[in-house]
């Protein structure tokens, strides 16, 4: 009975580390990604994420940051990437106007790695969020999938990206 215990308190243990990790995404599963705009940007025209050994010297800054951050995550890469606009917001995105509705509004699709980077929008001001395909949150309390990392570089570029927003319709 005590190893029992033992070993139960084992899986609690592990169990609060696992969830320590974990933190809630600051904006809500878009449940109805699939049917959203596909847009076509500077990104989805390149095609794909690379990984560390792609000479992206040619890129502005902020797009060899982006791979600097998430090369690693596979040896090959990230992959293939799509950009998902709700389509009630299409037109405040095609003008880029820093105003987008009350919650999640824009979504990087990780193709190959069934992840959603979702953008959405609190009290007028950008949150962002991790989710798998089926909508479980995947967002990070820290590290290169915490809601943090992407504010880091969503504002941290700010003559680049628009109130969050940093892609362009081409
Ligand atoms: C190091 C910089 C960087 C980091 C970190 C980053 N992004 Fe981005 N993100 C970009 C760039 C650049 C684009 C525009 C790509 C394009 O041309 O479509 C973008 C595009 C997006 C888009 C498509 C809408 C838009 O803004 O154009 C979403 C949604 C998004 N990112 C969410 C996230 C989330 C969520 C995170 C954190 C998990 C994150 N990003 C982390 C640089 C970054």
């Amino acid at each position: 009975m005590k190893k029992f215990t033992n070993i139960l308190g084992i899986f609690v243990l592990s169990f609060f580390v696992i969830q320590s990790v974990q933190a809630a995404g600051e904006t809500p599963f878009p449940a109805g990604w699939k049917s959203w705009t596909s847009v076509t940007t500077t990104l989805t025209t390149i095609g794909t994420l690379p990984g560390c050994d792609a000479d992206v010297s040619s890129f502005p800054p902020i797009y060899q940051e982006t791979v600097e951050t998430y090369c690693a995550v596979r040896p090959e890469g990230p992959g293939a990437v799509a950009v998902l606009v709700k389509p009630a917001v299409m037109t405040d995105y095609k003008a880029r106007s820093g105003k987008l509705a009350e919650g999640s509004n824009m979504i990087l699709h990780l193709k190959d790695l069934k992840l959603l980077f979702v953008t959405g929008y609190k009290d007028g001001k950008p949150v962002y969020a991790v989710f798998k395909e089926d909508g479980t949150d995947a967002t990070g309390a820290d590290g290169i999938l915490s809601a943090n990392t992407c504010r880091v570089c969503h504002s941290g570029y700010e003559a680049f990206c628009l109130n969050g927003q940093c892609g362009t319709l081409k």
